[in-house]
């Protein structure tokens, strides 16, 4: 156990400081569009196919996350012994989801009960499913984890933010407008400089012809002015409807104003790949795949079994752990062990790895990230402003993120903030009750008055806070993905990491089901040339 409790235990706020220094500090965090625009799709949609029985052979799996929850799945099939030691009292590491009755003590010691109603819940962890995260959709289907679709973009949803050249500053307004004025005035401008022949180095007479039709098309453009009039995608003035009623068509704005609104710097032409349509979630919440695993894998996992020692000598591994509830110790020997724990925990567990290997444990940061869940008593954003999921977005707290499930039910939990950096170390260190104030104020921004007048129950995570993960998700820079990162992809004697720390896709899930794949086809390799060459354990 370390002295600043820091490995799963409470910390006060001076050790929450001096941690939040040591695992990187608010300089050295990712935002989320970093992580989202570097994940990179999965490569591999199954696990791998592997042969060769190691029956008795004894692997210990440290985390029944999905990483450890997948090797142990995947090998135990070829025979392994595969006990999971797992300091929470759940399975799924960091897939979790708030609902009643769900308890979450952080680091600080703050205690926080959800108190959501029966049929309301928030996933604080992961939340969203890209398509072509094929790996996490492989279990999905072979767990049977019904999916529904989650709505990561409406651009009918507010955008709200403060800036001193912004006409709209201190004003919500329809994304809508903004993303068709700019995309409109881009074709527009483009095309009549393609028109006046300002572009003729760059493009053929067919290929001019073939671009400007592109750009009328695009940009919804009139012929022959090639002006940007408006569009009906940006929305009416009144909607048109049924018998004598065309509807008013709104007027889009000046190019100069929408230039002067920091929103257009989050289109994308081409949106981040991991951000991309369609996106899914499970029915229910997402703590549903955790519990798929856990039915194929429950019967190995030990609970309340936190680490405080990895041993190992050549032929096999120690593992000394302390039961979470009486404070007891023991050891849990084997042939190999797969290791899940975060980066960020790890390299606080005293253990005999390699000076290289250490050192690469210590060279990613942590991500400092914070989710707020609000159940409301009314749907007002789906009632009063038809908003159906996606995210109202704003420069001063982040977004606001819409339930893509319940659909014009009697109440609602959205999520009312989801901060990075040092935004999100600065509101976790308020209490939860705190928390709460400082999302309602903030969401009433966007939505006045009804927001705290509906506001019934909130639950909130700050991930750098939370034991056993201390982190959202790591964040390699690419000195340490270069440097550090491939030496703890190759096991460091019988010890082999596994997690979405050892992947391309940091911060997905598919990332720690994918490393898993890689380290067991490797570890099996060893333990089947091992066996081979007669060596057993003594
Ligand atoms: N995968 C994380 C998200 O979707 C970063 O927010």
């Amino acid at each position: 156990m370390q002295d600043d409790g820091s490995n799963g235990t409470r910390m006060n706020r001076r050790a929450f400081l001096r941690l939040l220094g040591a695992t990187g500090g608010a300089a050295a965090v990712m935002g989320a569009m970093d992580a989202w625009d570097m994940a990179l799709a999965s490569t591999v949609e199954a696990p791998p196919l592997l042969s060769g029985r190691a029956d008795g052979k004894r692997v210990i799996i440290l985390g029944a996350g999905l990483a450890g929850m997948t090797a142990a799945y995947e090998l135990a099939k070829l025979g392994y012994d595969t006990p999971i030691l797992e300091a929470r009292t759940f399975a799924g590491g960091r897939c979790q989801t708030a609902r009643r009755g769900f308890v979450l003590t952080e680091l600080t010691g703050e205690t926080q009960r959800c108190m959501f109603d029966h049929n309301q819940f928030f996933n604080h962890g992961p939340w969203r499913i890209p398509y072509h995260h094929r790996s996490t959709l492989h279990y999905t289907k072979a767990f049977d984890v019904p999916l529904m679709i989650m709505v990561n973009d409406n651009d009918n949803a507010w955008d709200y933010r403060v800036e001193e050249t912004n006409p709209w500053s201190g004003e919500r307004r329809r994304r809508r407008e903004f993303r068709a004025d700019i995309g409109g005035y881009t074709a527009e401008l483009l095309a009549k400089a393609v028109d006046q022949s300002a572009l003729d180095q760059e493009l053929t007479e067919e290929d001019k012809e073939r671009l400007l039709d592109f750009l009328v098309a695009w940009g919804q453009l009139d012929r022959p002015s090639l002006e940007y009039r408006g569009t009906g995608g940006r929305g009416y003035e009144e909607d048109p409807g049924a018998g004598l009623n065309p509807g008013v068509p709104s007027q889009p704005f000046e190019l100069s104003d929408v230039l002067r609104n920091s929103i257009i710097n989050g289109f994308r032409a081409v949106e981040a790949h991991t951000q991309k349509n369609t996106m899914f979630e499970p029915v229910g919440g997402m703590d549903a795949i955790a519990q798929g695993f856990e039915r194929v894998t429950g019967r190995f996992i030990h609970y309340g079994h936190e680490v405080l020692e990895i041993r190992q000598h050549e032929d096999g591994v120690r593992i000394v752990v302390a039961d979470t509830r009486t404070g007891e110790t023991r050891e849990v020997e084997g042939d190999y062990c797969i290791c899940t724990i975060p980066l960020s925990v790890l390299s606080r567990i005293p253990a005999d790895f390699s000076p290289a290997f250490a050192e690469a444990i210590r060279a990613p940061t942590y991500a400092t990230t914070g989710k707020m869940g609000l159940q409301f008593g009314r749907r007002f954003w789906e009632e009063d402003d038809f908003i159906y999921g996606g995210h109202s977005t704003t420069n001063v707290f982040g977004n606001i993120s819409y339930p893509s499930y319940g659909w014009q039910g009697e109440k609602g939990t959205l999520m009312g903030y989801y901060n990075f950096g040092a935004q999100a170390i600065e509101v976790s260190a308020r209490s939860p009750a705190e928390r709460i104030r400082y999302a309602l104020e903030m969401g009433s921004l966007v939505h006045p008055e009804v927001y705290e007048r509906e506001f019934e129950s909130g639950f909130s995570v700050a991930w750098h806070l939370v034991p056993y993960s201390m982190g959202g998700w790591a964040s390699w820079s690419a000195d340490a993905r270069r440097d550090h990162y491939p030496t703890l992809n190759e096991p460091d004697g019988r010890v082999f990491l596994a997690g979405e720390h050892l992947s391309y896709m940091t911060g997905w899930m598919s990332g720690a089901i994918e490393s898993a794949w890689i380290q067991i086809e490797k570890l099996h390799q060893h333990a089947l040339t091992r066996a081979e060459a007669g060596v057993t354990r003594t």
